[in-house]
């Protein structure tokens, strides 16, 4: 594991900008691994003004996002498709039908699942998958818990992850406990990982992910076993390191 410890957010979104853009650059038909949650929004920030600025094509990749609400379709305000359509999509020059998410609505959810499983692997697999960590140490929605070997399927959320992305959801509004999530061993085949955490309420989710056993108590730790996984943290993420 290559742990890059910076000292702010600001700097944590600058060397993921750096490390995506470059992927595109040495090869623009890449296929992206993406995420949600408050982690990447930044990065994408950066990679939107990269693109207005003329530096940056994402004309000839694919994206692959990680997960999604099972029963949330993309006009919901809190779908992730409809979160990655606001933050990133629509601001760059990525095809529509180049850009793929779990369905939420599916009829067959397992149906799907498969059939996410299918789609990256006829795309050649993920280049570069960005990741975000839960506090639980879950990435994605893999759960604690998850089987390190797991394929995308449909997760039930914990009440923590429930609690921790309740923020998103109006008081009155409906929050699904249910997500299509790429597996553990989905994540695993990617090329390339580059994680990002920043904030003190990950500090400890790192540190089991960095320093713990390889154990399904935090999914993230699995990626102790990825060749080439680059962590990078600011200096609150890394404090218990
Ligand atoms: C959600 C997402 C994860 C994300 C995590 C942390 O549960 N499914 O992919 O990494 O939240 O989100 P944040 O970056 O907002 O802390």
């Amino acid at each position: 594991m290559q742990v890059v410890i910076v000292r702010t957010a600001a700097e944590v979104a600058q060397f993921a900008a750096d490390r995506v853009a470059a992927q595109l650059q040495r090869k623009p038909d890449s296929v992206l691994g993406l995420a949600t949650g408050a982690t990447p929004v930044a990065t994408y920030e950066l990679l939107i003004e990269q693109y207005r600025q003329g530096r940056l094509s994402f004309a000839r990749c694919h994206t692959c996002n990680l997960d999604e609400y099972l029963g949330l379709g993309p006009e919901h305000p809190q779908s992730y498709r409809r979160f990655m359509q606001d933050k990133l999509f629509n601001h760059i020059d990525v095809l529509p039908e180049q850009t793929h998410l779990p369905d939420g609505l599916a009829a067959d959810p397992e149906a799907e699942c498969q059939h996410y499983e299918n789609l990256i692997r006829q795309l050649g697999g993920v280049d570069l998958q960005l990741l975000g960590i839960g506090r639980n140490g879950h990435i994605g929605f893999n759960e604690p818990m998850s089987s390190l070997g797991s394929r995308t399927r449909i997760k039930t959320l914990t009440p923590d992850t429930v609690e921790a992305n309740a923020r998103y959801f109006r008081p009155d509004e409906f929050q699904p406990q249910l997500a299509l999530t790429m597996g553990i061993g989905t994540i695993m085949e990617a090329r390339q990982v580059l994680l990002l955490a920043t904030g003190e309420a990950k500090a400890e989710a790192v540190a089991t992910m960095v320093e713990g056993p390889v154990a399904a108590r935090c999914p993230a730790s699995a990626l102790q076993f990825h060749p080439t996984v680059c962590v990078v943290l600011d200096e609150a993420a890394a404090a218990d390191l």
